[in-house]
């Protein structure tokens, strides 16, 4: 009886995880996000932006999307900003920056040992100001004397600049690379100075940018909208904004009934 029970929860659980990479309904939004894909491996650079209400299926769809984008050699990596955290600016780079650091480490010995001479040769002795917010970058970089700068607004400058050149760095070391960047509604300003930063510099670059983010409330649409605006550059960019499944689904439902019956008149 127990071993009966587990044998189905066990199978719940594999269905359950299957389940979790299946969007229905998404062929057209799904096939949209993976051919920007085609850009980076014809080496430029892309930039998807999916907005929707709560729910509708924003981080699914893109994350299903990533995982067929893996089989493809894609380097995905994953950061989500989170509300309420004014306080702790950030928290999706930082994800984004330890999901590269732990990519890099799967890297042969000969090739880590010559991206930790890069970094260290680019960065200089602010790549003390990467381990101090990421500590496991700390097994890349190695160990490195803390930075101590009272000055806020340059020590700010000085991090922006070290981010921005490590996202750099990755995007040629791990090629092709995927950012996907969850619920940007709640990006705090700092953050948003280093995804604009590495934006503007997206056409020397061979990357792929995703975005998501909520436009439930006018709050949030009117600062996406205000955000998007300051995405300027000339790379292949599409919008994604995800309507209602259902509706569609009733919709076509409804034209096949409606075929069939004329036909049986
Ligand atoms: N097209 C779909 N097919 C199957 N399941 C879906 C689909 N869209 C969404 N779901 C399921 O609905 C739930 C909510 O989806 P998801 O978390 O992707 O929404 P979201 O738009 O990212 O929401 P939020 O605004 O809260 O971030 C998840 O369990 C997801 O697996
Ligand atoms: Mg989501």
């Amino acid at each position: 009886m127990m071993q009966g029970n587990r044998y189905l929860e066990e199978n719940e659980h594999t269905l359950r995880m299957k389940l979790q990479n299946i969007v229905v309904g998404r062929d057209k939004e799904l096939e949209a996000i993976k051919m920007q894909f085609d850009h980076v491996l014809e080496g430029q650079s892309a930039l998807t932006i999916v907005a929707g209400d709560i729910g509708i299926g924003k981080t699914a769809l893109v994350k299903t999307a990533l995982a067929d984008l893996s089989k493809l050699n894609g380097t995905c990596v994953y950061g989500k900003f989170e509300q309420y955290k004014d306080e702790e600016p950030y928290i999706a780079i930082i994800q984004i920056i330890e999901n590269i650091a732990n990519h890099m480490l799967t890297l042969p010995e000969e090739k880590l040992d010559r991206i930790r001479k890069t970094l260290i040769k680019e960065l200089g002795k602010d790549a003390a100001l990467i381990i101090d917010i990421v500590p496991q970058t700390e097994r890349i970089i190695g160990k490195l004397s803390k930075i101590k700068l009272n000055d806020y607004q340059k020590l700010k400058i000085r991090l922006e600049k070290s981010l921005q050149i490590f996202i750099k760095f990755a995007a040629k070391e791990l090629y092709p690379l995927i950012l996907f960047i969850d619920d940007l509604q709640w990006v705090d300003k700092p953050s948003w100075d280093i995804i604009k930063s590495i934006n503007d510099t997206l056409s020397e670059l061979e990357l792929y940018i995703i975005l998501a983010y909520r436009n439930n409330l006018e709050d949030y649409r009117t600062r996406m909208q205000f955000m998007q605006n300051e995405l300027t550059n000339n790379v292949h960019r599409v919008e994604i904004e995800l309507g209602d499944i259902f509706y569609r689904y009733y919709n076509s439902t409804f034209i096949e009934l409606q075929k069939y019956n004329f036909k049986r008149r």
